[in-house]
């Protein structure tokens, strides 16, 4: 069920790599197989009844296939996502979309829910005075499981320092309120962070969710969410997804009328990406030395927004001993563009290809033109 091999794909692929940058400076270059790999090992988790992709990791149409030709459904926060979907696989069934809003203007949940769609509430003052909007439909309800996971705060979206989830003070009240809305619950929903690897903290929100769920009769979904954690370091476990599957198959023998739903993003894409990047010049200063990129916080903000730890390589010299340190810097006028600090690697010149790893997830999605530069397209690797 470990789907993370030993080695990692792109040092199997560098000249298909350098192949499809061809004379760029600079590009996101995929990998279709790697996401079909890590969705199967997924759907063989026999404790779970339904995968959905969570999209916003990353919604480049080919990924979306290879998702969708393994057998996962999509978890969407909007209605361009849900609408990305739909254009990426022209005929999916219904049921294998989520639609899991927050803070979405009423207009979208109404769109949402005059189209059929599965719709995760997480507020409890919409289902009260959006009257009439719920009358008759099923949705999930969004609890706030208390703790929040995850690899930095601004990505841990439970307890009370966020902005998700119903709170535990609400949830007598949501009963009445779900009657009230003339709604009907068909499942509860926990997302606590992203990238942990915390197995207890998935089972907490499960107990936490299976002891609210009764005051629903309809409810049969626990969808405990995404999160699940890639390592980023070479040598870091993989997430055991082997003991997950044990600890949840625990829970549903004490809990036999719910079935469970996961809606991981990071896992399914992070490792399928690689962002490529010419150097551009290198530079001394004091005691450190640093190797410019043609792309930065521009194509990649995770090391710079979360301090995020990706691993960096020069794939034109991969078989030279990286015996300098360098710190790696993109163009951007800012200090806090770099990619990665003081990082081990061979002596690099102008027009070297660097390549950043795992950055399949939350990398092209979250780009910008900052300082107007544009960030790196997206590519395929050939299969
Ligand atoms: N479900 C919900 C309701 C979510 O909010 C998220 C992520 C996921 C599923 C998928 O989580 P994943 O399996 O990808 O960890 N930009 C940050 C991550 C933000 C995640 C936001 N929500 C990063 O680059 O680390």
């Amino acid at each position: 069920m470990t789907a993370t091999p030993s080695v990692a794909w792109w040092r199997m692929r560098r000249q298909a790599l350098l192949e499809t940058l061809g004379e760029r400076d600079c590009a996101y270059v995929y990998d279709a197989a790697t996401v079909e790999s890590q969705a199967r090992s997924l759907l063989a988790m026999r404790s779970v009844a339904r995968v959905f992709y969570a999209i916003k990791a990353n919604p480049h149409p080919a990924l979306l296939k290879a998702a969708a030709t393994a057998g996962l459904g999509f978890e969407c926060v909007s209605r361009a996502e849900i609408e990305r979907v739909l254009q990426a696989i022209p005929g999916i069934a219904r049921e294998r979309l989520l639609y899991t809003p927050n803070f979405a203007p009423r207009n979208e949940y109404r769109w949402a829910l005059e189209s059929g769609l599965c719709v995760t509430v997480d507020n409890l003052e919409v289902l009260r005075s959006w009257t009439g909007l719920f009358r008759d439909r099923e949705v999930l309800l969004r609890l706030d499981t208390g703790h929040g996971h995850g690899h930095h705060e601004k990505v841990r979206t439970a307890g009370l320092q966020s902005k998700f989830g119903m709170p535990p003070e609400e949830f007598d009240d949501l009963p009445q309120a779900v009657v009230d809305a003339g709604a009907t619950v068909i499942g509860l929903h926990a997302h606590a962070g992203s990238g942990h690897f915390e197995i207890a903290g998935w089972i907490d929100a499960a107990r936490t969710l299976a002891a609210v769920a009764p005051r629903f009769p309809a409810a049969r979904v626990l969808n405990l969410g995404g999160g699940l954690g890639v390592p980023d370091r070479p040598g870091q476990p993989p997430f055991d997804l082997v003991a997950f599957d044990e600890a949840l198959a625990g829970f549903r023998a004490q809990h036999p009328g719910y079935e469970l739903w996961l809606e991981p993003g990071r896992y399914v894409v992070a490792a399928a990406g690689v962002l490529l990047a010419r150097v551009t010049q290198t530079k001394g200063k004091g005691a450190k030395r640093y190797v410019g990129v043609a792309t930065g916080m521009n194509s990649l903000i995770r090391p710079a927004l979360y301090g995020a730890w990706h691993e960096i390589v020069n794939l034109t010299r991969l078989d030279e001993p990286a015996d300098r340190s360098y710190t790696v810097v993109g163009p951007i006028c800012e200090s806090g563009d770099e990619l990665g600090s003081d990082r081990p690697l061979p002596r690099c010149e102008e027009g070297d290809v660097l390549l950043i790893a795992n950055a399949g997830a939350y990398g092209h999605v979250m780009a910008s033109n900052y300082n107007l530069r544009s960030p790196a397209v997206e590519l395929m690797v050939p299969a």
